[in-house]
């Protein structure tokens, strides 16, 4: 990266030592996912969403997210911690909570499409009502007035209702450090292709950075998003499920049986990581959800990733995965 670009890259000050990274996924984007993510090369990382109101009201998982990382003696560098709510009387005391927990940034969501999140006013239903989210932002601005802040927004509501520049230049005007840019609309959920050129126009119509978002599976993906868009720093969510090692530069130079070498420690380490970090009936979920990824598009691996959920033991998992799954994937190289 250039100066002028490490410069527009950083986030309220903070400066990522990569302009890609992993963007915030509910489910996947816990402490060792993301901590084998940064080891791959990610940027910093954000936590997935955290509700607001569960948060304040003392629910133990949001509780346990939000402590996700400093008190563990967990090394995650810069840490971005992503709040859902609908209010201010939920988003600022909330806000604060990350803030005693050790958030280096806060992240608003405003783009979870979920029908019973927008119902309650949360994720992108924020983006509908420009001038109530503007009184909600700038709360959460005074009430953490060093902390650099962030939103997450998408192209819009619905293909008649795109207004990611509106909401852009609010949030500029209330203080907003930076903005992630997912530009499928709320009505688009994940489908079709991720139109770049909202990208583009956000990047245009403000100056602070803009993160680019959406259908970016590889570095060179993400280095076309920011040479097309103007974007500082793309985030990568589904590319990087099962394919952490996206984020390394190293890993495109190799050759096949490098890429065997490399993916096996980098799945190795991870299993150890969420055995090491979860209570061993999450971890076993966990470990089985992310090889599911892992393993995808390996020929046969349909009928072992059954195999793979009958296992009730993260031994056993870890027996099936590598007699059957491994060998596999080399078959899938050749
Ligand atoms: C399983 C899943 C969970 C997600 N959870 C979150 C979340 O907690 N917060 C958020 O801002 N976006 C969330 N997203 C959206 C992603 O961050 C990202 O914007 C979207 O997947 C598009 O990027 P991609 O094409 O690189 O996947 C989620 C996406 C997926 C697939």
């Amino acid at each position: 990266m250039t100066a002028p670009q490490m410069a527009r890259a950083s986030i309220g000050g903070w400066l990522a030592a990569s302009p890609v990274r992993l963007a915030p996924m509910a489910g996947y984007t816990n402490v060792p996912f993301r901590q084998i993510a940064l080891r791959c090369g990610s940027g910093f990382t954000t936590n997935e969403e955290i509700d607001a109101e569960a948060l304040i009201r003392g629910n133990a998982w949001a509780n346990e997210s939000a402590r996700g990382t400093h008190d563990r003696g967990v090394d995650l560098g810069i840490v971005a911690m992503q709040l859902l709510g609908g209010s201010e009387e939920t988003l600022v005391p909330a806000s604060l909570r990350l803030v005693e927990a050790g958030a280096d940034i806060v992240d608003i969501n405003m783009g979870c499409p979920v029908p019973k999140i927008v119902k309650r006013g949360k994720g992108a239903a924020l983006m509908r009502d420009v001038a109530g989210t503007s009184r909600v932002l700038a709360a959460i601005r005074r009430a953490i007035p060093e902390v650099p802040l962030s939103i997450k927004i998408r192209g819009g509501w619905s293909d008649a209702d795109q207004n990611a520049i509106e909401v852009a230049r609010m949030a500029q005007d209330v203080g907003v450090d930076a903005i992630t840019v997912h530009p499928r609309t709320r009505a688009q959920r994940y489908a079709g292709r991720a139109p770049w050129d909202v990208i583009a126009d956000v990047v245009r119509a403000v100056d602070i950075p803009v993160t680019g978002n959406g259908d970016v599976a590889s570095l060179a993906e993400a280095r076309r998003m920011m040479a097309d868009t103007g974007c500082a720093s793309v985030m990568i969510g589904r590319g990087a499920l099962g394919r952490p090692w996206v984020f390394d530069p190293t890993y495109e130079a190799l050759d096949e049986a490098g890429r065997l070498a490399y993916e096996a420690e980098v799945i190795a380490r991870h299993l150890d990581l969420v055995e090491a970090y979860f209570p061993p009936h999450e971890a076993l979920v966990q470990m089985k959800k992310h090889l599911m990824h892992y393993s995808a598009g390996w020929p046969g691996a349909r009928l072992l990733r059954i195999e793979l959920f009958a296992q009730r033991t993260a031994e056993d998992v870890r027996a099936v995965f590598w007699s059957r799954l491994r060998p596999l994937r080399v078959l899938a190289l050749v």
